[in-house]
C-alpha cells in the first residue's frame, strides 16, 4: 500500500475515533427521536459527540457509565431526553443546560447529583424505577422544578426543606419507597404544590401537613403505616378542602379512616394513658376546688357567727351601760 492510501485511512480513522455520530432509528408523530447503542465511555472524548439536532431524544440502548457535564455540551438544542431501560448509566449529574425535561427509567441507578449552579431552566424531573436511595441535598440548586417524579426508588428519608426555592412545584411523586420520614420545618409552604403522592411508603404522618400545603388538589395514602390519630385529623381537613384521594387502601387489619388504613401505635396508648392519667387528677382537682368552695362556705359562715357575736357583745355591753 503506498504512503497516500495509508495516510487517508489513518485521517478516516482518526475521525471517526474521535467523534461519534448517532442517528436517530426512529422519530415518532410526537417528534421523538429514538436512538439506540449509544455507548459513551469516556466523558473527555466528548467534545466530539454529534447527537441529531432533534429537540426531543430518546436514548433506548446503550451504556454511559459517567453521564457528565461535558456530555451536556454535545445537547445545546435538546429540550426533552429520555434514557430508558437498557442505557446503562452508573453516574449521573444533571448539569444546567437547556434541557427542560429529563427522563430516566429503569436504569438500575442508585443515585445522582446535580450541579451546584442555580438551574431554572429544568421544569421536570422524573427519575422511576431505579435504585435511588436518597435525594442528593444539591438538588435545591433546581430551583424551576414544576414536576418531580422519584416513584419506585429505594428511598427512606426526604428533606422536604431542599425544596424551599423551587417555589413553582406543582407535583411531588414519591410513591413505592421506603420512606419513614417526611422532614419539614414550621413556616415551609409549598404555595404551588396540587399533587402529592405518598402511597406504597412507611410514613406515619406528615409535618404541618394544614400548613405547609395550601394548594393541595390530590393526595395519595394508601398503604402507609398512619397513625389513626394523624390520619383522623387528616382527613378533616381532606374533606373540608374537597382534596380528592387517588386511590384507596383495599385491605385493612386495623382501622379504617374513611377509605384508607390506620395503625393504633405505642404512643396512642401512651396518649390514652396520660389522657387517663389527666383525666383523674383533674377530678382531684374539681374535688379539691370543691371542697375548698365548701372551705370557704364554713369560713365565710363563720366569720358572720363571729361578725353577730361581736355585734351581740357591743350591743350587751350598751345594754350593760345603762
Ligand atoms: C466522570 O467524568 C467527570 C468529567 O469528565 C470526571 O471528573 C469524573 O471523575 C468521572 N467520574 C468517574 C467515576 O469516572
Ligand atoms: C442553549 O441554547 C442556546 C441557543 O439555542 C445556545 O446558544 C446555548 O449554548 C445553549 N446552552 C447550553 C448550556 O447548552
Ligand atoms: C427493557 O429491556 C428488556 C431486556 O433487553 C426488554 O425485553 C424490554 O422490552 C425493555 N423494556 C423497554 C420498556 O424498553
Ligand atoms: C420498580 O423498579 C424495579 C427496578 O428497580 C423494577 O424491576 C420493577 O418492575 C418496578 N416496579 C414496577 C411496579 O414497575
Ligand atoms: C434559597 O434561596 C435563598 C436566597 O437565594 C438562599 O439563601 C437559601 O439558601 C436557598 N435555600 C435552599 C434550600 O437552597
Ligand atoms: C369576715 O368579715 C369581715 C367584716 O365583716 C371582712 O372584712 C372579712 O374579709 C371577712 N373574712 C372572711 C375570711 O370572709
Amino acid at each position: 500500500m503506498n504512503i497516500w492510501w495509508s495516510s487517508i485511512f489513518l485521517v478516516a480513522y482518526l475521525s471517526h475515533a474521535l467523534s461519534k455520530s448517532f442517528k436517530c432509528s426512529v422519530i415518532n408523530e410526537a417528534g421523538f427521536c429514538f436512538l439506540e447503542n449509544v455507548v459513551i465511555n469516556d466523558p473527555a472524548s466528548s467534545k466530539t459527540l454529534d447527537f441529531p439536532k432533534q429537540q426531543i431524544l430518546l436514548i433506548k440502548s446503550g451504556s454511559i457509565p459517567n453521564f457528565s457535564k461535558e456530555i451536556y455540551a454535545q445537547l445545546p438544542g435538546v429540550r426533552l431526553l429520555h434514557m430508558y431501560n437498557n442505557t446503562a448509566i452508573r453516574k449521573f449529574l444533571i448539569a444546567v443546560s437547556n434541557l427542560t425535561e429529563i427522563n430516566l427509567q429503569r436504569n438500575g441507578l442508585i443515585e445522582f447529583d446535580v450541579e451546584t449552579t442555580e438551574n431554572r431552566n429544568l421544569k421536570t424531573l422524573t427519575i422511576v424505577h431505579n435504585a435511588i436511595n436518597a435525594i442528593p441535598k444539591n438538588i435545591r440548586y433546581l430551583e424551576g422544578l414544576e414536576k418531580l417524579f422519584l416513584y419506585n426508588n429505594s428511598l427512606d428519608y426526604v428533606d422536604l426543606e431542599l425544596f424551599t426555592n423551587a417555589t413553582s412545584l406543582k407535583v411531588l411523586s414519591l410513591y413505592d419507597n421506603f420512606i419513614k420520614t417526611l422532614d419539614s420545618k414550621l413556616g415551609l409552604r409549598f404555595s404551588n404544590l396540587q399533587t402529592l403522592s405518598l402511597s406504597k411508603n412507611k410514613l406515619s404522618f406528615i409535618p404541618y401537613f394544614v400548613e405547609a400545603f395550601p394548594a393541595l388538589n390530590a393526595i395519595s395514602l394508601r398503604k402507609n403505616p398512619w397513625n389513626c390519630r394523624w390520619l383522623e385529623f387528616a382527613m378533616g381537613h381532606i374533606e373540608a378542602r374537597s382534596i380528592q384521594i387517588a386511590r384507596k387502601d383495599a385491605v385493612c387489619r386495623h382501622r379504617w379512616v374513611g377509605d384508607v388504613c390506620c395503625y393504633r401505635t405505642v404512643v396512642d396508648f401512651l396518649f390514652q394513658a396520660q389522657g387517663e392519667e389527666l383525666r383523674n387528677d383533674r377530678e382531684q382537682l374539681l374535688k379539691l376546688a370543691q371542697e375548698n368552695r365548701d372551705l370557704k362556705d364554713v369560713v365565710g359562715r363563720l366569720n358572720e357567727s363571729v361578725r353577730k357575736l361581736e355585734e351581740r357583745l357591743v350591743d350587751n355591753k350598751a345594754d350593760g351601760e345603762v
